[in-house]
């Protein structure tokens, strides 16, 4: 029957151009797999800023006396704090109302973090890393900033508070190169 075997033919070369197309569909995923993958890997994250956990407290940014709101030269406000178990440094923030505030923080022993109130201000903060943004609030009043990370047995009662005061009275009580906070002493 040679009409039979001609159809064999046909279906063969049929079920072969369609193994051809699959394996092609699965060569081409593989190389985007591929692709993609070490495109990822050999960029680095957006932004990442590392700090040395061991000598924190002793020197750079996150010493002590740094901590807390800075009007800088360039009359930018930065609030400088750190988390620990079970605390925030400070733990009361002074911030001017309506002025763009850039928060910079990190942790010292476990990951914590943080968010003001209502507002959109909210970041983890990771020993070792240094976390950043920049918001703005627009109420002046008090807020409560209570920690969201579960970090340990203390975390219920770790909290801070920040005060967001009239943008003129703050900076009438700014002073250069000085740190404020609204810590009772
Ligand atoms: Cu710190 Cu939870």
């Amino acid at each position: 029957m040679p009409g039979h075997h001609a159809s064999e033919t046909v279906a063969a070369a049929a079920e072969r151009r369609w193994a051809i197309i699959v394996i092609a569909i699965i060569g081409v995923l593989i190389l985007m797999m591929i692709v993609t993958g070490v495109h990822w890997a050999s960029m680095p994250p957006s932004r990442v800023e590392a700090v040395d956990v061991k000598t924190i407290h002793i020197k750079g940014e996150f010493v002590e006396s740094n901590l807390g709101t800075a009007v800088e030269p360039d009359g930018k406000v930065t609030v400088r704090l750190i988390a620990q178990q079970y605390s925030f440094v400070p733990n009361c923030i002074a911030v001017p109302a309506d002025t763009p505030v850039t928060f910079r923080g990190t942790a010292t022993d476990a990951i914590h973090g943080f968010v003001v109130g209502r507002t959109n201000a909210n970041t983890m903060l990771v020993p070792g890393f240094v976390s950043t943004f920049t918001t703005s609030f627009s109420k002046p009043g008090e807020q409560l900033m209570p920690c969201h990370e579960y970090c340990g047995t203390g975390h219920e009662a770790m909290w801070a508070h920040v005060q967001v005061v009239p943008r003129d009275e703050f900076m009438a009580k700014a002073r250069p190169g000085g740190r404020m906070s609204c810590v009772q002493r």
